[in-house]
């Protein structure tokens, strides 16, 4: 966004006009487009990504509206009890039959950040609180890493990483793997300096057994 923007006054008219112009491009490049979209939805993909403004999952993608599902947060978390994102994950996966689903999270992510720092105080001091137990859940391969800038990218990683594997747990999941269906779920970062995303190549595409469940008879 251009800088001279932060100083108008009457900021929300600039995106109204913007729009009007956007809508008039894409009924020329694409004139089927709307007609088609107003009829239904029919996206390939799940995003769930972070609310970091620099990182707009359709545009790094090079997709268009129509081709995602998408639920974004403060660092890309997927939080057991979170009914918002349980009811995105439902709904892509069985009403909208969605097989992809894509965990992005991005280096430099201030969430991530956050939970790496002092504690602080405010409503996303909870939300954080579940980066500091992937932390500690890591403590010694993250300890071991003496240069500050590569643990926090390690840390922004294993995140990713065990947000990919709390969606493997969730009961929308487990009961789609168990009628069949081939959904996968990957883990990819996003690099604010070079606009590229990486795979981690933590994909999950099937139910496991938890491992080091602890269990009583
Ligand atoms: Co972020």
């Amino acid at each position: 966004m251009i800088p001279a923007m932060k100083n108008e006054k009457d900021l929300h008219t600039r995106l109204l006009a913007q729009n009007k112009d956007w809508s008039e491009r894409m009924r020329q490049e694409r004139p089927d487009l709307f007609t088609e979209l107003a009829k239904h939805q029919s996206p390939f993909f799940l995003w769930i990504g972070c609310s970091d403004s620099r990182v707009p999952p359709n545009e790094i993608t090079g997709t268009m509206p129509g081709d995602m599902f998408i639920h974004r947060n403060i660092a890309n978390m997927v939080v057991h009890t979170d009914m918002n994102l349980l009811s995105v994950v439902d709904y892509g996966v069985n009403a909208l039959g969605i097989d992809h689903i894509i965990i992005c999270g991005h280096y430099g992510c201030g969430g991530v950040k956050a939970a790496m720092g002092a504690e602080f105080g405010g409503l996303a001091a909870n939300w954080v609180r579940h980066i500091r137990d992937v932390a500690r859940l890591h403590h010694d391969e993250l300890t071991a890493i003496a240069d500050e800038q590569a643990r926090f990218d390690r840390l922004v990683e294993l995140n990713v990483a065990e947000q990919v594997y709390h969606l493997s747990r969730t009961m929308v999941l487990r009961e789609a793997w168990a009628h069949g269906r081939p959904i996968r779920v990957h883990g990819w970062v996003y690099g604010l300096h070079n606009g590229l995303i990486k795979d981690l190549r933590v994909t999950r595409d099937h139910y496991d057994e938890e491992p080091g469940m602890v269990r009583i008879a």
